[in-house]
């Protein structure tokens, strides 16, 4: 059968674009879709190993930051669509290593936007590049307000600068080439599958194993928090009925201060793992502050909820039941992680806390 679509997913083997791809290869089986990922320390094809069989479905090893790949890659396959995750994603690693996120983040995303281009200058009809972004890409917030469409970019750590370039690049591809393209900038997503270097599966995977539970600063940091799915949702809705040259923000509408969270989720832990109440509460050690640690993000949503229906489908705290269940029944696929370069890392962020 021939696929009504082709859609290239960059990113499909890390946290969030794993849900994007099971999401597409099962509600659309006629379309065909190729999941290209460089497995980087933050990729993991177990997170797809329930799909990985299906027909409609290809997995493609390769890094965006090669252009000879990208280019035999475009000659041989006529994508409809391009749906880019893959990203160096994590703040901490960006402050230690701003070179790498440099390349992947600006020099990958142009590499895949000249790529899409190449390949759809004759055609431009029914095409679209979809940029996933961050509401990072807007700096910080005060204890007031919200991130808006317009609000003017003001990234402060090189992964927002990096993901604000990268937008910065899609949008001018849109404007100068008339590349058909949709930005959408999301909160902090959190549920199965995310790299325990980020802060709920870190604090999960630490209550568990009774482990200090390290909280930058004072813990007062605001995060809005969106459970993954609810993302994958969301990416489906404006891939089919955004419109191109749009920016779309995306959020939970769910704002946690980090220490109310750390606790909340010891206070859940206790009852899962038969412990007295306070006892995971005794692990929270204050660590030095994240440099340069934004204060508050906060997305107002509702763009996409009035133009496209979507909205947050889950309640956060049935959202983070499921996420703590998961990481609780899928102990190997934490202990596969924190057996490889991540213990490294971990090791040397974290030993002397
Ligand atoms: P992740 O780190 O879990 O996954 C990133 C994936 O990209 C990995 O599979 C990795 O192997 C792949 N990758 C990295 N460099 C690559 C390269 N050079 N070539 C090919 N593949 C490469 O990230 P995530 O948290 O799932 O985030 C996905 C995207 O969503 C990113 O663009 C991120 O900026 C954005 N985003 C994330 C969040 C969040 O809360 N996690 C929120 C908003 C936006
Ligand atoms: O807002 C969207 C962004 O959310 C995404 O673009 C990023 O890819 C994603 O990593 C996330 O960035 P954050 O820096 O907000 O997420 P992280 O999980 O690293 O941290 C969440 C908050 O918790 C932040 O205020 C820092 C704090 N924190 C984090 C860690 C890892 C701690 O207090 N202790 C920790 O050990």
């Amino acid at each position: 059968m021939n696929p009504s679509k082709k859609i290239l997913i960059t990113g499909g083997a890390g946290f969030i674009g794993s849900h994007v791809v099971r999401l597409f290869v099962n509600k659309y089986p006629n379309y065909h879709i190729y999941n290209l990922d460089a497995l980087t320390y933050a990729g993991n094809l177990e997170n797809l190993s329930d799909i990985q069989d299906y027909p409609n479905y290809t997995f493609l090893k390769g890094n965006i930051c090669d252009v000879l790949f990208l280019s035999k890659l475009f000659d041989t396959a006529e994508f409809d669509g391009v749906i880019h995750l893959a990203a160096e994603s994590h703040v901490d690693r960006s402050i230690a290593n701003p070179g790498a996120f440099i390349e992947t983040n600006i020099l990958g995303t142009v590499n895949l936007l000249n790529a899409a281009r190449n390949q759809w200058k004759n055609n431009l009809e029914g095409k679209r590049f979809y940029h996933i972004s961050t509401d990072e890409v807007y700096g910080s917030l005060g204890n007031e307000g919200y991130f808006t469409e317009t609000t003017a970019y003001d990234p402060r750590s090189p992964y927002s600068a990096s993901k604000a370039g990268s937008d910065h690049l899609v949008r001018a591809y849109h404007h100068t080439f008339n590349l058909p393209v949709v930005i959408t900038n999301c909160s902090n997503n959190y549920g199965p599958n995310q790299f325990p270097e980020k802060l709920i599966p870190l604090i999960i995977n630490n209550i568990k194993t009774n482990k200090a539970l390290p909280v930058y600063g004072q813990g007062l940091n605001v995060r809005d928090w969106l459970y993954v799915e609810d993302h994958a949702a969301a990416i489906d809705t404006v891939f089919h009925n955004g419109t191109v040259g749009q920016t779309y923000n995306i959020g939970g509408n769910n704002e946690w201060k980090n220490i109310d969270l750390v606790k909340k989720m010891c206070s859940i832990m206790d009852v899962k793992l038969g412990r007295q109440i306070g006892e995971s509460e005794k692990l929270i050690s204050y660590v030095t502050d994240r440099a340069g640690h934004d204060l508050r993000y906060a997305i107002d949503s509702s763009k996409i909820q009035n133009e496209l229906g979507w909205r947050p489908s889950l309640d956060f705290e049935q959202g983070l039941e499921k996420t703590i269940d998961w990481y609780l029944a899928n102990e190997s696929w934490m202990q596969k992680i924190l057996s490889g370069e991540y213990e490294r890392y971990y090791d040397q962020m974290y030993r002397n806390r």
